[in-house]
Formats: structure tokens, sequence, C-alpha cells
């Protein structure tokens, strides 16, 4: 036997030096969920560990994770009921507390990234990322302007990054028209590229009471079963003027990350939704799993996968161990 990979795995430092990926803190984006109020720390209970907080918590809970090392950051709002209405006014209104956050946010921690959500569905009263018509269609084209007024009024409040997650068709170039005439061309969008249509955001929704009232989502957000399909959203996305490409869930859609990472000269991200932290959380806590290697090894397939970066709920304990020197 001449050739014998087992003497490359012989010990810890050959390990390490012929190691072919790394997850950096510096990849993760840490999503962080948001209501109106004060002193608010409500635990969600589909993710154990996850809170919604109140402004003044959530600028704790930033301080807290920058010291470990966190820079990226995604805001998302829990809109009460009676402000909802079905062209989504709250979400450009002055008085919105999600804007407010934003820029309290950017004005104690400047130096992070503060991504936003562009999509109807939090301030929704049918629940959709679009606009629901009196036969339930969800109207792509009226959609488009509302989105617009939402991204103009994330950018004013100091959003670096946009994230458009609704799955219209043409938004991104409508986005970037409208940020670019405003003056708003260094504010960057993320776009939700390949985004299925898939069961694994179920806990993301109890989080913000944001499930659609009626139908489901399957007339924009993408069949699991397709691939293709992945490409030629891509393409319209990167030609629309997309900064990333973002591939959503991120661990039943690995050949996805790695379609898109072969195929395109942009910086791909995944998000590991709200369902692929609760199963991997609820195995750890039965005792099923060991939480401190499994959680590492799902954020590295993702990275390996061909993520740049990576949207998920682990970023703090991952942090938290990176700087303990256990990952
Ligand atoms: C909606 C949105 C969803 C998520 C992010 N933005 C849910 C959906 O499309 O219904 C899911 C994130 C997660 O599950 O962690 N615009």
């Amino acid at each position: 036997m001449y050739s014998r990979p087992r003497r490359n795995r012989a010990t810890a430092a050959i390990r390490a030096m012929v190691q072919e990926t790394r997850l950096d803190t510096a990849n993760l984006i840490y999503p962080l969920f948001i209501e109106d109020g004060k002193n608010v720390r409500q635990p969600i209970a589909s993710l154990p560990g996850v809170y919604r907080y109140s402004i003044d918590t959530l600028l704790k809970e930033v301080e807290e994770s920058v010291a470990l090392g966190l820079q990226s950051f995604v805001l998302f709002p829990k809109v009460n009921d009676d402000l909802k209405d079905k062209t989504a006014t709250y979400s450009y209104s002055d008085d919105n507390f999600y804007l407010k956050a934003a820029t309290e946010i950017k004005k104690h921690f400047p130096e992070i990234m503060l991504m936003s959500d562009v999509a109807m569905d939090p301030y929704s009263s049918d629940g959709h990322d679009g606009y629901v018509d009196e036969n339930g269609n969800i109207v792509n084209d009226v959609t488009l302007p509302i989105l617009a007024k939402m991204s103009l009024a994330q950018a004013q409040a100091g959003f670096d990054i946009l994230g458009p997650s609704d799955m219209m068709d043409g938004r991104v170039a409508f986005m970037r028209e409208t940020l670019d005439k405003d003056g708003f061309t260094d504010v960057g969008i993320m776009s939700y590229t390949a985004k299925y249509a898939s069961a694994y955001y179920g806990p993301f929704r109890d989080a913000l009471d944001s499930a659609p009232r009626g139908g489901d989502k399957k007339t924009y957000q993408m069949n699991p079963a397709n691939k293709t399909e992945a490409l030629r959203e891509a393409t319209l996305d990167a030609a629309e003027g997309a900064d990333f490409l973002m591939v959503k869930p991120a661990l039943c859609y690995l050949d996805i990350i790695q379609l898109l990472k072969q195929n395109f000269d942009l910086p791909i991200t995944a998000y590991n939704v709200s369902g692929e932290f609760a199963m991997l959380k609820a195995a750890c806590m039965n005792g099923w799993l060991d939480y401190e290697k499994a959680m590492p090894e799902m954020l590295l397939s993702m990275k390996r996968a061909g993520a740049d970066g990576i949207l998920t709920y682990f970023a703090k304990d991952f942090a938290k161990m990176r700087k303990e020197g256990k990952v």
C-alpha cells in the first residue's frame, strides 16, 4: 500500500495543517428579533435560547455579541396586529420602532454590519410577503413599490445591507434603482435568491406571528425539488445588481449553495433557518447529540459547500466557543 490517507490524519498538528475549510466568527450573521416596548426579553418556545428583545435589551445583546467577536447582525420585527394592514404601511411609517431601533444600534455600534428584512409579511394583515388581492392572489407588481418604500426607509434609518426575503420577481432592480435615485448607492442588497417554500421556517413564524393567514407561499417561494431554477434566479439577481446571493434554508440545500458558488462571482450566503436550529437544539436538549460538537459541524458543512457568510441563531454560541478556544 503506497497511499495511506490516514498518515495525514495522524496528529492534531497534521490535521490542522491540512484542514481545507475554516469557519470564523466573522463569517456569521446573527439574527435578532425585536418588538416595541421596554425591558423585554421574551423567550420563543420553538427556539430554545432565542429571545425577542425591546431596543434597550437588544443593545445589551449586541454589546455582548460584539465583545465575543461578532460583527454582523440581521434584525426582524414583531409587529402588533393593530398596526398591520393590506399594504404594510407601517413598514415605512415615521414612528416604526424597527427603523428607530436600527438608527439606535448604528449610533452605538457604527462599525457593525446591520442588515434588514425586506418583505411585507411582518406588517401585512394577510401574513404574506406580497400584496394579496381579493381573489387571494399575491400580486407581484403591486408589491414592488411597497418594497421600494420599505427599502428607502430602511436605508434612511441606517441599515448597511438590505435583505429582500420576499421572492417577488424584479425586486432587486426595483430596489437598486430606488436607492440609487436617493443617493444610497453604498447600501448593499443581499438577495434571498434561492428561497424555498420550506417547512423549516415554522419557529420563525411563531417568533414573529407572521404565518400566512390563508394559503401558502408556494407561488413565490421555490419548489424544494428544483435546482436549475436556482440558477435562473441567481442569474436575474446578479444582473439586477445584488451584492450577495443567499440560499435558504441551508442544511437541506447544501447542493444549491455549492451550485451557486461554482457558477457566480458574487459572495454566497446561507440562511441556517429556525427549523434547522430547533431540530438540532431539541436533540441536544434530549441528550441525543453533543451540542458543542454537532453545532459547529453543522455550520462547517455550509461553509464547505461554498457559503461565505452564514445567517445563524447559533452565532453567539459559536463565537463564545471560539473565544474559549473550544472550536
Ligand atoms: C419572511 C421570512 C421568513 C424567514 C425570514 N424572512 C419566513 C417565511 O418566508 O415565511 C425565515 C427565517 C427562519 O426560519 O429562520 N419574509
